[in-house]
């Protein structure tokens, strides 16, 4: 970075964590289109929230719509989406806020790139491995349908690759595991990390 010089500010995270009570960091849910990534993080969000965490959340749909609304789904731009969205992330993990982001970010390259800026112990990877088959026959968007017919390229599980993560913190199986109970999973570890005083 040329002529770029970092301000020091006098208030730091360590101060707004000390104001909220409790660390910052990502909660970061990973998984196919309608795997319930949103819905689990809503719900996780909102039992946080109850509890006086300070919680933000960022999601796929509502950031491409703004921040992101100039990119697609191509390699390049699925690698600059989540490139600004852990920027994002990070930055709120600086105002003391714990971030819940719901992402495909599909490859196990792009959860390496976004724990790097976001740093390792910052970061909580919860991996909602619900299979193809169930995900497309909810297919609650009608996307996979779209997909299937060629309508929609590069969709994430058709005819651009998924990895699933090898080494997750969570995992959760929406179609094994009632959504409660796997939300009471989440939280429970979250709420041991968050060192709430
Ligand atoms: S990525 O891969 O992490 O950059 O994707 P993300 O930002 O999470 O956006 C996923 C949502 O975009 C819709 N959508 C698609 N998903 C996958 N592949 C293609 N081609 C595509 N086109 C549109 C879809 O609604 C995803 O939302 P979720 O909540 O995952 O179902």
């Amino acid at each position: 970075m040329n002529n770029i010089v970092p301000h020091t500010f006098n208030v730091g995270r360590k101060d707004r964590n000390n104001l909220k009570r409790h660390k910052s960091f990502v909660v970061w849910f990973t998984g196919l289109s309608g795997s319930g990534k949103s819905t689990l993080a809503n719900m996780v969000e909102k039992e946080l929230f109850e509890r006086e965490i300070h919680t933000f959340s960022l999601d796929g749909d509502n950031i491409r719509g703004g921040l992101n609304n100039n990119l697609g789904f191509s390699r390049k731009d699925r690698e600059e989406n989540l490139r600004r969205i852990a920027e994002v992330a990070k930055l709120f993990v600086d105002s003391g806020s714990l971030v819940i982001a719901s992402f495909i970010s599909p490859l196990n390259a792009d959860r390496d790139f976004i724990k790097n800026i976001i740093g390792d112990e910052d970061f909580v990877e919860v991996f909602v491995n619900t299979p193809l088959e169930v995900c497309e026959n909810r297919d609650v968007k009608g996307l996979y349908k779209k997909a299937r017919a060629g309508e929609i390229k590069n969709f994430t599980g058709i005819d651009a690759p998924y990895e699933a993560p090898e080494f997750p913190d969570i995992e959760v199986k929406t179609d094994l595991e009632k959504a409660e109970v796997s939300v009471s999973r989440i939280v429970e570890y979250v709420l041991e990390k968050l060192e709430i005083k």
